[in-house]
């Protein structure tokens, strides 16, 4: 693999304390190409902007999938990935759906470990600290013809990050917007299902909400997922989630929690959820807590479900859940706790 180093590392203009989520880059990416017919030209190289034709396929027609994931110090200065070949995995199947084609694993592995090697200064130890990795691929064929493209570009940019999330979430039951439906796009990390959320999320937030919480297209009456999370609900002492159909994202982080749930003896639903049986729960007080799980936020409590002209308030409970689910995913993240999943992995790092 190419490596071509920053002159000048902008690391040290960079307030750590203070950063907005995902606005403040890395010094370098990876970057490979897709010309005829093979991924050329692995590299990593200073943080940069593209040099794309206008006619560039993926501004016409949106064909782009990306990916989420972080990379963890811990306090020995060891750095670890969280479940990568997920992530790996994930890209593909999304790609796949887009007509994009799949990206080799050692490519995507080799490329992470040198990126992060050179920028790993940038991951700051310390829990709630990380440094966001986003993978992404889109088309570039300079060509406005409505056809997939047969040119590709591959890039992994990376963003120091604090906790997602400040403060309250509250989530609004859409019956109006779509996110997904069935035979569509939306088990894919698909550029065009966020651009497709944010105005139905405008309309969220202007009631007061930070999410929507999405049902399924057809009904209505099922719940989904929410923003960039999978939802769990806890009746009783039941944790229900949604299963993974084709109009919801394959969360790795809700399936981490699956795992943890069953194996601290947690009974684990994993079925449609009505809207109306949560509606129910909470009247007849038996809806616990609910609570979203995604990369970003590991997993937040969400504190309100706003449905046809209600808000249903959640309040904080002893012995939550969200929070023993929260502390053992953190704690295998941060290489403080045994991982008997072999979902951490370590990134040597090789001093220059
Ligand atoms: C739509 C959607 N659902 C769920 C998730 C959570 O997935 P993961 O836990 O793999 O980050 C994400 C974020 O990646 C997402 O974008």
């Amino acid at each position: 693999m190419r490596i071509e180093r920053a002159t000048h590392s902008r690391i040290h203009e960079i307030d750590f304390d203070n950063l907005p989520f995902g606005e403040t880059f890395s010094d370098h990416m990876f970057v490979c190409d897709y010309i005829d017919g093979e991924w050329v030209d692995a590299r990593v190289i200073p943080y940069q902007p593209l040099q794309m034709d206008p006619s560039a396929s993926v501004l016409h027609y949106g064909q782009a999938v990306f990916e989420g994931m972080k990379a963890y110090k811990d306090e020995q200065g060891k750095v670890w990935l969280f479940r990568p070949e997920d992530n790996h995995a994930r890209i593909n199947k999304s790609s796949v759906r887009l007509a994009i084609p799949e990206f080799p694993k050692e490519f995507f592995m080799e490329g992470l470990n040198e990126l992060l090697n050179l920028d790993a200064d940038w991951i700051k130890p310390g829990i709630g600290n990380s440094l966001y990795v986003r993978p992404f691929v889109f088309a570039n064929q300079p060509a406005v013809s409505a056809a997939a493209s047969n040119q590709y570009q591959f890039i992994i940019i990376c963003a120091p990050v604090k906790a997602y999330y400040s403060g309250e979430v509250n989530v609004l039951v859409s019956e109006k917007f779509s996110r997904a439906a069935s035979g569509g796009v939306g088990y894919a990390k698909a550029a065009g299902n966020y651009a497709a959320s944010f105005y139905p999320a405008q309309l969220a937030n202007q009631q007061g909400y930070q999410q929507i919480i999405w049902t399924d297209a057809n009904t209505h009456e099922y719940l989904e997922e929410s923003g960039t999370m999978n939802v769990f609900f806890r009746i009783n002492d039941t944790l229900i989630t949604a299963p993974t159909t084709d109009t919801i994202l394959d969360g790795i982080t809700r399936k981490s929690v699956i795992q943890i749930a069953q194996d601290a003896g947690i009974t684990v639903e994993v079925r449609p959820v009505k809207v109306s049986e949560v509606i129910e729960a909470h009247k007849n007080g038996s809806l616990k807590e609910v609570f979203g799980a995604g990369t970003a936020v590991v997993v937040s409590p969400i504190s309100g479900i706003g449905y046809r002209g209600e808000k249903y308030s959640i309040a904080p409970v002893k012995d939550s859940y969200a929070k023993r689910l929260k502390d053992s995913i953190i704690n295998i993240q941060y290489n403080r706790s045994e991982d008997p999943y072999g979902w951490r992995k370590e990134v040597v790092l090789v001093t220059a």
